[in-house]
C-alpha cells in the first residue's frame, strides 16, 4: 500500500468525433458498462480521497455516468494541461499523489496504478511518474526521452518530434502521477508553444527536470493502455476485456466449454464447478452459485441461481429471476421477475413473469403466466408440488395451491385450492363412425 493519499483526475472532455456517434466517446460501452466507469472503478480500488472528472460543456450525460465524482467543465479544449487545470480547485493544497487518467483508455488496471503511486515516499522522490509502453507501431504517440542512465528527461509529442525522437520506441500511455505538492506550479509553467498550439500536460516532465526534480517511467503492456478512438478500437478493447473476464471466471473454478463464445459483465459472479456451455451471454447482475450447469446459448441478466440448478440450453433469464437450488429451467423458457423454489422444474417453451413457483412444482411445456393486461402487471402464485399441465394459461392475479393439478390446455382465471384438480377447457366429445360416414357421403 501507499503511504500517501491519492486524488484522481480523469480527462473526458473530448467528443470523440471518430466514433461518428451522438454519444460522447467515454459513454460507449465495454462489457455493458460505459468506458468511463471502467476507468473510475479501476481508480476507485485505490480508495482515492478525491475524484474529479473533466468534461466538455453540455456533457451532462457524462457527468451523470461519472457520479458521484466531482465534475469540472473545461470550456475551451485547449489541451490536456488545460483540462487538468480545469480541476485545479480540487488539487489546491493537496499534498498526496495525483493520478491523471484518460477516459478513453479503459483497460488500465489498478495494479499498474499501484506501481506508480507512493514513489516520493520510497526514496526516488519523482515529481512526475509517467506510464510508458512499447507499441508494435508507435504511430503518433508522444515519445519518452530517457537518458542512457535511465532517467526520464522529457516527453515529445509526435507532431513536435524530430527524426531521432520519432525513432524512439518507448511511448507515453497517457497515465501520469504527480506529486501534489508540485503539480499546480508545474501546470502553471506549461505554455502552448508547439505544433498544435495546445497546452500539453506532457510538457510537465521537461519543466520538472529543468527545475531539478526527478521524473520516472513505469512500463505497462500495450493491451492495457490502448486508447479507444473509433468503433474498431472499441471492438478490440471489448475483446481484451472479455479475455480478462473469462480468465478470471476460470481462475475461480468455473469451466467454460468454449471461452471465446462466453460473454461476461464485470460484475458476473460464478461459483466453483459451474459449467458454462458455448454461446452464453451474462448481462449485468448475475450471481451463480456452485455446481450450476448453464447449457449452450443462454442469455442471463439480473439473475440469481442457487447451487446445483440447471439452466438451458436456450433459456432467457431476465431481471428478478431467482432460480432455487437444484431447480431446472429448460429450453426456450423465459423468466422475468419469477422465483423458483428448490427443485422446481420449468423445462420447455414457457413464459414465467411476476410469479412464484413452489418447491418441486412442475410446470408443463408451453405454460404461460399471463401477467400483463396492457396496463398493469399481476402476480401468479404456484404452490409447492403443484403440477401445471402443458399448454396452460394462468391469468394473473391467480393462485394455484400446494399439490394442485391443472389439466393440460386450461385457461385458469380463478384460484385453485390445494390438492384440487382444475380443468378449464372445452369438453371432449367423440362421435363413433362419424368420420367414415362423412367421407362416404362426400364421395357420392
Ligand atoms: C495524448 C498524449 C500523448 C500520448 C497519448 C496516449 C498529450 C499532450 N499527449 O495524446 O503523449 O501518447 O495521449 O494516448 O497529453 N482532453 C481533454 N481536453 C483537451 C484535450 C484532451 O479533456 O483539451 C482529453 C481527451 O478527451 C482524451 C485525453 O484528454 O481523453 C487525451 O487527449 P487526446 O487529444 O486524445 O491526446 P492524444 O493526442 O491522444
Ligand atoms: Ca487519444
Amino acid at each position: 500500500m501507499t503511504h500517501s493519499s491519492v486524488a484522481v483526475v480523469i480527462l473526458a472532455a473530448g467528443k470523440g468525433t471518430r466514433m461518428k456517434s451522438d454519444l460522447p466517446k467515454v459513454l460507449h460501452r465495454l462489457a455493458g458498462r460505459p468506458m468511463i466507469r471502467h476507468v473510475l472503478d479501476a481508480a476507485g480500488r485505490l480508495n482515492p480521497c478525491r475524484v474529479g472528472v473533466v468534461v466538455g460543456p453540455g456533457m451532462d450525460d457524462v457527468a451523470e455516468a461519472a457520479a458521484p465524482a466531482k465534475i469540472f467543465v473545461q470550456t475551451s479544449q485547449a489541451g490536456t494541461a488545460d483540462a487538468v487545470r480545469a480541476a485545479a480547485e480540487m488539487l489546491r493544497g493537496f499534498d498526496g499523489d495525483v493520478i491523471v487518467l484518460y477516459g478513453d483508455t479503459p483497460l488500465i488496471t489498478t495494479e499498474t496504478m499501484m506501481r506508480m503511486v507512493g514513489r516520493q515516499w520510497q526514496g526516488d522522490n519523482p515529481a512526475v511518474v509517467v506510464l510508458g509502453f512499447r507499441p508494435d507501431d508507435p504511430g503518433a504517440y508522444g515519445r519518452l526521452i530517457v537518458t542512457p542512465e535511465g532517467t526520464l528527461e522529457k516527453i515529445v509529442e509526435y507532431a513536435d518530434a524530430d527524426v531521432a525522437e520519432r525513432a524512439v520506441g518507448l511511448c507515453n500511455a497517457g497515465l501520469m502521477v504527480f506529486d501534489g505538492r508540485r503539480m499546480l506550479d508545474l501546470l502553471d509553467r506549461i505554455d502552448a508553444n508547439n505544433a498544435k498550439g495546445e497546452y500539453y500536460l506532457t510538457d510537465a516532465v521537461g519543466i520538472a527536470r529543468a527545475a531539478g526534480y526527478a521524473c520516472a517511467v513505469v512500463e505497462a503492456p500495450e493491451a492495457e493502455v490502448m486508447g479507444v478512438n473509433c468503433r474498431a478500437e472499441l471492438a478490440v478493447a471489448e475483446k481484451i476485456i472479455q479475455l480478462r473476464l473469462r480468465r478470471a471466471a476460470m481462475d475461480e473454478g468455473a469451466t467454460l466449454i468454449d471461452p471465446d463464445t462466453t460473454y461476461f459483465s464485470p460484475d458476473t459472479k460464478l461459483g466453483r464447478d459451474v459449467v458454462v456451455g458455448p454461446g452464453v451471454f451474462f448481462g449485468p447482475g448475475v450471481r451463480v452459485a456452485d455446481k450450476v450447469k448453464i447449457k449452450a446459448f443462454c442469455h442471463l441478466e439480473g439473475v440469481t441461481i442457487a447451487e446445483g440448478a440447471t439452466v438451458g440450453p436456450f433459456a432467457r433469464l431476465r431481471p428478478g429471476a431467482v432460480i432455487g437450488p437444484a431447480a431446472h429451467v429448460g429450453n426456450f423458457v423465459e423468466i422475468k421477475n419469477g422465483v423458483l423454489a428448490e427443485g422446481a422444474k420449468v423445462n420447455h417453451l414457457t413464459y414465467i413473469g411476476d410469479a412464484t413457483i413452489g418447491a418441486k412444482a412442475n410446470i408443463g411445456a408451453g405454460t404461460i403466466t399471463c401477467n400483463y393486461d396492457g396496463f398493469s402487471k399481476s402476480k401468479t402464485e404456484i404452490g409447492a408440488g403443484a403440477f401445471i399441465g402443458s399448454n396452460s394459461s394462468l391469468v394473473a392475479p391467480v393462485k394455484i395451491g400446494d399439490g394442485a393439478i391443472v389439466g393440460a390446455g386450461s385457461v385458469v382465471v380463478k384460484d385453485v385450492e390445494a390438492d384440487a384438480l382444475t380443468v378449464a377447457r372445452g369438453r371432449q366429445q367423440t362421435y363413433i363412425g362419424w368420420a367414415a360416414k362423412f367421407r362416404a357421403t362426400k364421395k357420392k
